[in-house]
């Protein structure tokens, strides 16, 4: 995308030892539908968006930035961590740490410990020693099959029901044979 091309030209031309992507984002409300009223009293209770929401936004801006950036500048994650999991995936999209913001917030400092727990587990099963044994090593989607796949399995998600093309070919021969068994007694009946 152009602007991160942009803000990552801009950014290579100075000392920069690290950048953190991202913050919060705009432009966010919380409506309370029984008082109907702001939740958030300053600034009309606009605010910005942070936790689970943003977590594929910012995967995709690590991603991105890494990619963009001079390799002496580290990106540190942030947006959405609340397990071990999210981290490893940020550190799998290029970031050399994360940053913890709404989950410490709701648990407490406890998180940390947990966080860094699950994803030293997630590290010995897949048999990591370090974050550089992963780092940035997001695979891209591997070929079409796999592609439909996803997209069959999103589209179940969204709609409840998904019809198969060859569930719907043998639907159409069945109903094709029927037709054409049924047609003499038809004539019969005649
Ligand atoms: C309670 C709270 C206070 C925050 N204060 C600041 C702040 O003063 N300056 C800032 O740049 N970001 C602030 N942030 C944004 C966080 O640094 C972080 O970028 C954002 O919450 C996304 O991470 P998260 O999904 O882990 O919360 C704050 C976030 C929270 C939840």
């Amino acid at each position: 995308m152009p602007h991160f091309r942009k803000a990552a030209d801009i950014l290579n031309k100075y000392p920069i030892k690290y950048v953190v992507s991202t913050n919060t984002m705009g432009n966010a409300l919380i409506v309370d539908p029984e008082t109907e009223s702001a939740v958030i009293a300053p600034k009309g209770g606009f605010g910005g968006l942070a936790g689970g929401f943003i977590k594929h936004t910012a995967l995709a801006n690590v991603r991105q930035m890494s990619q963009l950036l001079r390799p002496d500048i580290d990106v540190v994650g942030v947006g959405g961590v609340s397990s071990g999991t999210d981290a490893f995936e940020l550190i799998l999209c290029g970031a050399k740490a994360v940053q913890v913001g709404t989950c410490h917030r709701v648990e407490g400092p406890e998180c940390f410990d947990r966080i860094s727990a699950e994803l030293k587990a997630i590290m010995k099963r897949k048999g990591y020693q370090s974050i550089e044994d992963f780092r940035g090593k997001l695979k891209p989607n591997q070929g079409a099959k796999k592609d439909g796949h996803v997209k069959k399995k999103v589209q179940a998600n969204q709609n409840g029901i998904v019809i198969q093309p060859l569930t719907l070919l043998v639907a159409i021969l069945v109903l094709v044979v029927g037709f054409i068994f049924s047609r003499p007694k038809l004539c019969q009946g005649l």
